[in-house]
């Protein structure tokens, strides 16, 4: 069919043309919204799951979602953080400055400039300037040099002004697991506060598997603050969703045997149901998707992933990381037992601790339980297995 229409979307974050089996997740968030204008705040929402399941498609929409509503919106993401603690303030300093300039360009009153005013000073602590938002500083607020008083001033005070317009403050922090514990706490204490004083303030989350245990190792009281989702793959239903309504929407359809085969391939996975139907559409010559293409298309599909979704994390490993990638993908997708795996490589588990962690401060892999691992990487243990052989 015309690659021009191509209705798929595979990559990071890419919103895809049909957002399925997510309803609950968008809905949960519209409530949280609507509960904030009727000034009865609710917990923030923190939403964990393996690599491709539409995690940041889903904030995405979040982002969409508030500012629609005409919420403050803020975005961080875990990646602003390997520059380090202070480029990540100064890169959420930014953005605090970038929305505060937005809201005063849709007219501000008096106690929002005021709250804008502690926005620059927050700003003019952590050295950022450049960014004129056209408010004096807000002297002695949110300047103390710790950040964990200074977000809580700073919540405090746009989240007063905020609220009179019945509104509120959102952040959005994707990769949340890869901010450093400094950054976490003092989020966390934010939205604890936030949520004890009733201000409409909301951290919205996404991360691996591991980040309810990373906040909850942060702060005990995490556990309670938040709304935790867990994004998994897709239903049967919306993963057949996923593949069949793009191609509706131009009159191209699959026949059973053909949608069949895709949709096991791609076990409901949101990554792999767009690669693979990016490749269906791109094998079949006619509007209608036989076994013949599907066939191809899943040889096509895994070929592209086997070039960037799993290679792309591979590469970051060392070699002693890849030796003890291989012995976990022995146990497939659903993980090892590290007791079980130093057994396997002749060695003391303690001589693999640091490999291990290095492998989790990657991403690459999580621990599901105490003295477990898994890929973070749906598919990663077929695929390590495949390079092997
Ligand atoms: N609900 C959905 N229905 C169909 N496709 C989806 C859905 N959610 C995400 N996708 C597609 O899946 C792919 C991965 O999405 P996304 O980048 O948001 O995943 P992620 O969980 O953030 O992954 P990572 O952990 O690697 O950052 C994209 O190609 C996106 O278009
Ligand atoms: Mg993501």
């Amino acid at each position: 069919m015309e690659s021009a229409l191509n209705p798929y979307s595979p990559g990071s974050g890419r919103r895809p043309f049909e957002l399925a089996g997510r309803e609950g997740e968008i809905d949960a968030f519209d409530l949280l919204l609507a509960k904030t204008r009727q000034r009865r705040p609710d917990r923030g929402i923190v939403l964990h799951g393996l690599r491709g399941v539409g995690k940041t498609v889903l904030l995405n929409e979040f982002r969409r979602q508030a500012e629609h509503a005409e919420f403050m919106v803020v975005s961080l993401e875990g990646r602003d953080a390997e520059g380090g603690p202070e480029a990540v303030r100064a890169k959420l300093a930014r953005n605090l400055l970038q929305a505060g300039r937005k809201l005063n360009r849709r007219g501000a009153g008096a106690r929002l400039i005021a709250a804008l005013g502690s926005v620059a000073s927050f700003s003019a602590k952590l050295g950022v300037s450049g960014i004129d938002i056209g408010v004096n500083l807000n002297q002695g607020r949110a300047d103390s040099g710790s950040i964990e008083v200074d977000l809580e001033e700073l919540v405090e005070d746009l989240c007063g002004a905020l609220a009179e317009n019945r509104t509120g403050l959102v952040f959005i922090i994707d990769e949340m697991q890869d901010l450093d514990d400094g950054l976490i706490t003092a989020l966390l204490s934010a939205q604890h506060l936030a949520n004890q004083r009733e201000w409409p303030f909301y951290i919205a989350g996404a991360g691996l598997p591991n980040l309810p245990s990373v906040l909850s190792e942060a702060r005990s009281y995490a556990e309670r603050i938040f709304n935790y989702r867990s994004i998994g793959a897709l239903t049967r239903e919306a993963a057949e969703s996923a593949l069949v309504v793009p191609a509706s929407r131009y009159g191209a359809s699959f026949a059973p045997e053909a949608k069949e085969l895709l949709l096991t391939a791609s076990g409901g996975y949101p990554y792999f149901l767009q690669e693979y139907g990016y490749a269906a559409w791109e094998t079949a010559p006619e509007k209608l998707v036989t076994l013949g293409d599907a066939e191809i298309a899943v040889e096509i599909g895994r070929a592209q992933l086997d070039q960037g979704f799993f290679p792309s994390r591979w590469k970051r490993a060392s070699k002693a990381e890849k030796t003890f990638l291989r012995l976990m993908a022995d146990d497939g997708d659903a993980g090892s037992s590290t007791a079980e795996l130093a057994l396997r490589a002749q060695k003391k588990q303690s001589s693999m601790t640091m490999t291990r962690a290095s492998l989790i401060e990657k991403g690459i892999i999580y621990s599901p339980a105490l003295g477990t691992v898994a890929f973070t990487v749906p598919g990663m243990a077929d695929y390590v297995k495949r390079l092997r052989d």
